[in-house]
């Protein structure tokens, strides 16, 4: 018989900046699911890709002064590395500017126009870049884009339209006939609001955009970015190339992962696309939550300077504890935050404590009392069953949660067994019974239990921890046979099984210290965004006279300063603000000034900037400097101005 299939998708991402926690999020969860799915012997197909075209590309490299493929080929590269560093193992990786994709999405495209489904007339309506969407008027919040709050702009132009409105009714059927085809349950019924606000025709072609796929039969247009990029999902399969054998094989997808900004795009536009070019739907779309930073969950952004750089950590402390900490932390499909703390703390309670020493002590005493090999002489006790079945029962329990896509709630079960292991050990007191040659078969009984029971975590963690399984099957002595997930049935570890105290296997890490050294890195990277250009991540957004009015500049003259302790890049700056009182300010400019190259001057501050810490130094307000593309800095200095003077 033929082996069952699944096929998984993350979003193709945009290679506007480097791949971040947030990107590795989703894709981390993905890659557990498939190699859970491979394990229980699924034919699996894991995609991701890239998401190369469209106007935000096409500005970056602009700013940039390349063309935008080479813009992108440094930064897709690099997405590929990340995914490597975290031992992500897709089956293929898509790129829109592949040439088969471009072919697949022309034909399609034609195929649409063709039955009448895409027609061609006149766009008059707001657009937003940064989400390269479009909207309608009142779609707009306050006049700005509903999805990410920046201001939208006309576009007035001749464009093909797909007929979404036809579509309103199947769509709605759609959702009431497959249950499961959007979830959480939540963003269910915002699709079905969204839907019943009235569906109008999306435009799908652009002539302003040169970076798009041609229209290949009326070429000034290009395709509209979020219809070429959501067909990824079935050209990476072959879809209208000359072998679509995976086609065949692997549509429709079990599962498109998605973040819960673009759920829209995949329930709404994706299934009336598919609808339309007669092809089979996804059976669902999950739209996971965010990854916010910090205790106050801000959202990551490269101007904020509180993106968290995945490759960094698992330099740290190992893809498996970036990993374990992504899934274990955020419950799948709700917002999250991620602050070092909390990452540290999972990497020393759960890691280090719970699972890492419950191998240690096992493989220790096993050496200890019986040189490593269990004699194969019984005998049950007391405390053996509550073990036993909570091991027995935990594939079932995981497999539930897996496929529920509930992989915190998975692994907190897991984690339920390994606490019961521990415990187990601290009841039966294996030092004693050691102290009495008459308890050598209840010794082996209990030392036999706790390894069997890492052995089935072993099986059921290695999906998330693919580096960390491998090393518990040695330490207790599970050959291959027994690390499948068939073999995960109580009892098949061979009773004589060798164990071997290996190598540690998530060290302890001295909390305050790596919280302060991820600290100060944090701080420098804000800094240095302080006091980069605003330009480095987006153009900003035309503002008003008004939005200008609410920075207040000051005129400050400092004090005194010094170098910021833990710190390279901060010096600390107090500063006469013409208040009374004086004004401590941190600056990341300690590799281009001196103390003493500032103390007398008078600089401009912004003077109603929240309070921050960098360093561990409050810092209240920012003083203003000028960075160019080489790397220097010049503060911006406006002697004999009497301090507290208004700049405006
Ligand atoms: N290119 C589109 C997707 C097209 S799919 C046919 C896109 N790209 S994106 O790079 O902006 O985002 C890709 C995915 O990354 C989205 O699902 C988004 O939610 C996810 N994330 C980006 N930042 C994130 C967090 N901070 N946290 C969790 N996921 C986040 O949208």
């Amino acid at each position: 018989m033929d082996k069952k299939t699944f096929y998984i998708t993350t979003p193709i991402y945009y290679p506007s900046g480097k791949a971040h926690i947030g990107h590795s999020y989703t894709t981390v969860a993905a890659d557990t699911i498939s190699r859970y799915k491979r394990m229980q012997g699924y034919d699996v197909f894991f995609l991701t890709g890239t998401d190369e075209h469209g106007q935000k590309i096409e500005q970056r490299a602009k700013e940039a002064g390349v063309t935008p493929k080479e813009f992108v080929d440094p930064i897709v590269e690099g997405f590929k590395d990340v995914w490597s560093k975290l031992n992500v193992k897709y089956d293929k990786f898509i790129r829109t500017t592949d040439d088969y994709h471009v072919a697949a999405v022309q034909k399609i495209f034609k195929k649409l126009y063709d039955k009448g489904d895409i027609y061609k007339s006149e766009y008059k309506g707001m657009y937003c870049t940064q989400c390269e969407a479009f909207w309608t008027e009142t779609q707009l919040q306050d006049g700005n884009c509903p999805d990410c709050g920046r201001p939208c702009h006309p576009e007035s132009e001749e464009a093909y339209f797909f007929k979404m409105s036809n579509y309103a009714d199947r769509l709605l059927k759609l959702y009431e006939d497959n249950p499961q085809f959007i979830q959480p349950e939540s963003r269910k019924n915002e699709m079905i609001s969204f839907i019943n606000q009235g569906l109008e025709d999306l435009c799908v072609s652009r002539t302003s955009v040169k970076w798009g796929v041609p229209v290949d039969f009326d070429e000034k247009h290009t395709v509209y970015v979020w219809f070429d990029a959501l067909l990824n999902y079935i050209t990476a399969l072959g879809y209208t190339s000359d072998d679509d054998s995976l086609f065949k094989k692997f549509w429709p997808a079990d599962v498109h992962f998605v973040g819960k900004e673009i759920v829209r795009f995949h329930t709404v536009i994706w299934p009336a696309v598919l609808m339309a070019a007669e092809i089979p739907l996804p059976e669902r779309v999950y739209g996971h939550g965010w990854l916010l930073f910090g205790a106050a969950g801000e959202k990551m952004s490269k101007s904020k300077g509180n993106v968290v750089d995945p490759i960094l950590l698992s330099d740290r402390y190992g893809s498996d504890a970036i990993r374990y900490f992504l899934m274990r932390d955020i419950p799948f499909g709700s917002d999250g935050n991620f602050t070092n703390e909390a990452l540290c703390n999972r990497i020393n309670s759960d890691l280090a404590n719970d699972l890492g020493n419950l191998l240690s002590r096992t493989a220790a005493m096993a050496e200890k009392y019986f040189g490593g090999t269990l004699p194969e002489d019984r005998q049950p006790g007391e405390f053996d069953d509550a073990l036993i079945d909570m091991a027995k029962a935990l594939p079932g329990a995981v497999d539930s949660h897996i496929c529920n896509l509930q992989f915190s709630t998975a692994l907190a079960e897991i984690w339920k067994v390994i606490s019961r292991a521990n415990k187990y050990i601290d009841e039966t007191m294996p030092w004693a019974l050691a102290k009495d040659e008459a308890n050598r078969a209840r010794l082996a009984t209990v030392l036999y239990n706790l390894a069997e029971t890492l052995r089935i975590v072993a099986i059921l963690v290695t999906p998330f921890l693919p580096e960390s399984g491998p090393k518990i099957f040695e330490q207790i002595g599970a050959g291959e046979a027994v690390q499948t997930y068939d073999s995960i049935g109580w009892g098949n570890l061979p009773a004589n099984a060798t164990l071997k105290k290996g190598e540690t296997l998530f060290p302890r890490i001295d909390l305050d210290k790596e919280i302060a050294e991820l600290d100060s890195i944090l701080a420098a990277q804000q800094a240095a965004v302080q006091q980069s250009a605003p330009a480095e991540e987006e153009k900003a957004a035309p503002i008003s006279i008004d939005d200008f009015a609410k920075v207040e500049l000051r005129v400050a003259k400092v004090l005194s300063c010094e170098p910021v302790k833990k710190s390279k890049k901060l010096l600390c700056l107090q500063l006469d603000d013409g208040s009374g009182t004086p004004r401590q300010v941190v600056s990341g400019i300690a590799n281009y000034y001196k103390p003493e190259d500032l103390v007398g001057h008078s600089v401009v501050v912004v003077a109603n900037l929240h309070p921050a810490k960098l360093c561990g130094v409050e810092s209240n307000g920012m003083i203003l400097a000028a960075d160019n593309a080489e790397d220097d800095v010049k503060v911006i200095f406006v002697d004999g101005m009497t301090p507290g003077a208004k700049i405006r």
